[in-house]
């Protein structure tokens, strides 16, 4: 279901900073991103190829510039990183993204001509930031609970992990002009410089990167309440809520006002009657917005799934098939409604606030296999019960998920 044309040239998104600037943070965000938009993408972590080809517990001196032995090691390191995500990429894989600190000249020259050489566009992305503030965080947030420090007391550790730091900034050289394509992200996408990219793809990968904030809050996805088109088992529509919907929406009301802290939260429906309906007793004023809309089940619309069976049968076997993929006649296939829903991912990674999404069953698939990197094939099938809470709570790369059925 690639949401792009497939037709572009292989990527290596080449990484580059100093430790501690959110590279493996923005690749893995990149990552998911680019595989929710249908796209093999792959992320080759070199840390984690050093960890197991020469230890995970080095001491600092390990990275310092002026060690011969350590330089080997590094270089042999990556080397075996670059063949293997280049050989994935010749194996069918689409994006690569190389993670690694890639921090001089000399180094990002060689994985320029490998990749020329193995047909792999090369677009490096910087990451740059000088906020002690943010660096604190990131080592006690990230490079704390690594493998790296199991069991090191955590001043130990963090002693040892800023003098490995010394050792990167006294190599470091920043990407230049004359070295090709790249995105510098700087000081947390405060501000952000681009050199030559072009192309779909890239241009996403810029709008994204643009957007991406740090931020952590609290997201939670809910269906609106039980519609009379529920209670007839009929899809689409704009019914209104059954008394038991009624129901449901008090419950959420109460149940937010358990979660809720200091901070406003922003609450988004589509602007269908079932999901306002839902909204209309929380403390919020809702965002209504046509992207979050049920899938369109075109000439399907308001059928039963009965009678979409008998009146289209040919209809409902090829949806069976590849649901993935499937368009209703005059409708939507789930790979449509992703590629709807881009820029509301694109919202969702920028707003600084918690979020409550009250959506459909299909929609709130689409955006779940994105907050939790489910693949693509995967998301039509997903579990969606109705008159439960998600609660999807971001961890340092990812989300952690808890449930909540309500009572009604
Ligand atoms: O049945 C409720 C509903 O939201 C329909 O409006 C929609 O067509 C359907 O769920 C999506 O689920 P599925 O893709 O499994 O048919």
């Amino acid at each position: 279901m690639p949401t792009f044309s497939r037709s572009e040239p292989k990527l290596a998104l080449v990484m580059v900073g100093l430790p501690a600037r959110g590279k493996s943070y923005i690749a893995r965000k990149l990552a998911r991103y680019l595989r929710w938009r249908g796209m093999e993408t792959r992320v080759c972590n070199v840390g984690m190829y050093r960890r197991e080809l020469v230890g995970a517990q080095v001491s600092h001196s390990f990275f310092d510039p002026a060690n011969p032995d350590g330089l080997a090691e590094r270089m042999r390191v990556a080397q075996i990183a670059l063949d293997d995500m280049l050989r994935w990429l010749e194996l069918g894989g689409q994006i690569g993204i190389l993670d690694a600190t890639n921090s001089t000249r000399e180094r990002r020259a060689w994985i320029s001509k490998t990749c020329a050489e193995r047909g792999a566009k090369v677009v490096f992305i910087e990451t740059m930031c000088q906020d002690p503030g943010v660096i604190d965080r990131n080592v006690r947030e990230t490079k704390l609970h690594s493998p790296d420090y199991v069991g090191v007391e955590a001043d130990a550790a963090v002693r040892d992990f800023i003098a490995r730091i010394a050792h990167y900034e006294r190599a470091y050289q920043s990407v230049e002009d004359d070295e090709g394509p790249y995105v510098k992200v700087i000081d947390e996408g405060d501000k952000v410089i681009v050199h030559q990219i072009e192309g779909n793809i890239l241009s996403h990968v810029v709008f994204f990167l643009m957007n991406l904030r740090t931020k952590r809050r609290p997201l939670w996805l809910v269906r609106h309440g039980e519609s009379i088109f529920n209670v007839e088992d009929r899809i689409g529509g704009d019914s209104e809520l059954s008394p038991r919907g009624h129901a449901f929406a008090r419950s959420l009301a109460a149940f937010m006002q358990t979660r809720r802290t200091e901070e406003p939260i922003s609450v988004w429906t589509s602007q269908l009657k079932r999901t306002l309906q839902t909204a209309q007793y929380l403390r919020e004023e809702p965002f209504p917005n046509r992207a979050l809309d049920e899938i369109d089940a075109g000439v399907c619309d308001g059928l039963t799934y009965a009678e979409v069976r008998r009146r289209h049968p040919e209809e409902f076997a090829a949806r069976s098939k590849d649901k993935l993929n499937y368009r209703y006649p005059r409708g939507e296939s789930y790979a449509d409604v992703i590629q709807r829903l881009d820029p509301v991912i694109i919202e969702i990674e920028r707003h600084e606030r918690p979020i409550l999404i009250v959506g459909h069953q299909g929609v709130l698939r689409a955006l779940y296999a994105y907050l939790m990197d489910t693949p693509p094939r995967e998301s039509p099938h997903l579990p969606m019960p109705l008159h439960t809470v998600l609660e999807l709570t971001p961890n340092a790369y990812g989300c952690t998920e808890r449930r909540f059925p309500l009572a009604c």
